[in-house]
């Protein structure tokens, strides 16, 4: 823990899908700020150092348990809402079928929708919460063959801008971090053309690691940035520029 971390105040900070990738950057980040931080997982191990609940974002139930099991271990309310919990199914609009479309959405969008639901209760109580949805330069930009995952990406805009509307009087900011392409599990499979048809457009002229998204996301959630509300915020090193 740095010394600036320590004068601090540590606030309770939950991360989805925080067991590995981009998720799991952004733990160890708020980790390293003094934060108190669990993450979500939905098999296996916590990676070490970080406490984890069982937590499937598709089932209400499933994220009402997760939150009140995180609301135990920390004491207290969720302060900080990181929704990141994300799936691909990528495949061309006329093939792609309606479990494609629909599982997508029902993970990325209705999931941080459940999430971000569950944890405002206690941040109204508080009078004070970060709500951080992790979108995608997709949202806005488009992409062929992901029309299920930037509907679901550009959906997460309308739901932090209105959660901005309806609860920026209670000290609750909502806002959207939108990475464009990051070295991460998600990607690696992505086919050598499509990564080399991406690179020959981002003006930074690289990739970025999940730590240059979670430094973004730890901002967003500080009090220096308490007048940043309903704001898409890129990390995507230009590629969506004008958006
Ligand atoms: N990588 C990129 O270039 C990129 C770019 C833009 C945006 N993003 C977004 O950033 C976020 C993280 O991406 P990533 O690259 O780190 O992905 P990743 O390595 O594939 O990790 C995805 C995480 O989401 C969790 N998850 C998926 N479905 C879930 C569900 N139904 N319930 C609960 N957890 C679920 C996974 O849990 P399990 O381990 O249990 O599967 C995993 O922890 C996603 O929202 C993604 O869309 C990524």
């Amino acid at each position: 823990m740095t010394a600036e971390a320590q004068e601090k105040t540590p606030r309770n900070v939950l991360v989805t899908g925080g067991n590995r990738g981009i998720g799991l950057a952004i733990a160890r980040a708020f980790v390293a700020g003094g934060d108190n931080v669990i993450i979500t997982q939905r098999s296996g191990e916590p990676p070490e150092g970080l406490t984890a609940v069982r937590c499937e974002v598709t089932d209400s139930a499933s994220v009402d348990a997760a939150f009140t099991e995180a609301e135990q271990v920390f004491g207290g309310p969720v302060e900080v809402l990181v929704a990141n919990a994300g799936i691909t199914k990528d495949t061309l609009l006329m093939r792609m079928t309606d479990e494609e479309f629909d599982s997508v959405i029902d993970t990325n969008l209705a999931g941080s929708f459940r999430c971000a639901r569950r944890a405002a209760t206690g941040m109204i109580r508080k009078r004070r919460g970060r709500i951080v949805l992790i979108s995608s330069v997709v949202g806005l930009y488009g992409s062929p063959g992901q029309t299920n995952y930037a509907a679901s990406k550009a959906g997460l805009v309308g739901l932090a801008r209105s959660i901005s509307r309806e609860l920026g009087g209670r000290g609750i900011t909502a806002n959207v971090v939108a990475p464009g392409f990051i070295d991460t599990e998600m990607t690696a499979v992505l086919p050598d053309d499509q990564k080399k048809a991406y690179l020959a457009n981002i003006p930074a002229g690289r990739f970025a690691t999940p730590e240059e998204v979670a430094s973004v996301v730890r901002f967003v959630a500080s009090d220096d940035a308490a007048y940043i509300t309903g704001a898409v915020i890129p990390v995507d090193g230009g590629l969506g520029m004008g958006h």
